[in-house]
């Protein structure tokens, strides 16, 4: 089954960075298979330092702006301690890994990772359909550049009400950000 979560990396320069991603994950969250594009950064840094941490969150503000990489604020972080590597202070939960193997001869690698260090840290909001929405909405935004401009406004029509009718400021503000993030940029695609 997949988890979407937010994996932190280390850029060459060792600034963090802080990618949605949503790994393989078995019952016992002992291994966790990322599939990066490889055209992705965190692809990048997993193959270059071989560690990082994911956390499951339900904070899909940071979600929505991580995807784009557009955060307004970098989040708290907090340094692991068995990985060099840095942990989101407020996410739900956290998993420090090492990765174990990289297969990379598709375009979508598969980066195979052993989980050194875990903790919870508060609970989950639980199921909202806005939240949902939004993250729906975020992966939608990462994938912009190769989406029918009419397809993308069907899905914006579809995801709107649901985070009209169940969400809250914070799922509101995701979802307009990331509503005017796609729609400016099929504007600029179509003009280009
Ligand atoms: C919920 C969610 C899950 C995602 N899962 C993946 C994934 O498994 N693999 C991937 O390559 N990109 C995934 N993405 C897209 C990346 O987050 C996005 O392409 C990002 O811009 C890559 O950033 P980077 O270049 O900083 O690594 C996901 C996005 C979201 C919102």
């Amino acid at each position: 089954v997949i988890l979407e979560g937010i994996v932190t990396t280390l850029d060459e320069d060792a600034a963090v960075r802080v990618t949605p991603m949503g790994p393989t994950v078995e019952e016992d969250f002992q291994r966790l298979i990322f599939r990066p594009f490889k055209t992705s950064r965190t692809f990048r840094n997993l193959k270059r330092t071989g560690q990082g941490v994911f956390h499951v969150t339900d904070d899909v503000e940071l979600i929505a702006h991580a995807a784009v990489d557009q955060l307004t604020t970098l989040p708290r972080l907090v340094a692991a301690q068995l990985v060099d590597g840095f942990i989101l202070a407020d996410a739900c939960r956290w998993y420090a890994f090492r990765v174990e193997s990289v297969q990379d001869e598709s375009p979508r690698a598969t980066i195979s990772c052993r989980v050194v260090e875990s903790a919870t840290e508060r609970e989950f909001f639980g199921f909202n359909r806005a939240k949902h929405a939004v993250v729906e909405a975020a992966i939608l935004a990462t994938r912009v550049q190769i989406m029918d401009v009419r397809e993308l406004r069907d899905e914006l029509r579809r995801l709107a009400p649901l985070v009209q009718k169940t969400g809250g400021p914070a799922e509101r503000r995701a979802f307009a950000f990331l509503k005017d993030f796609m729609l400016s940029d099929a504007a600029d695609s179509a003009q280009g």
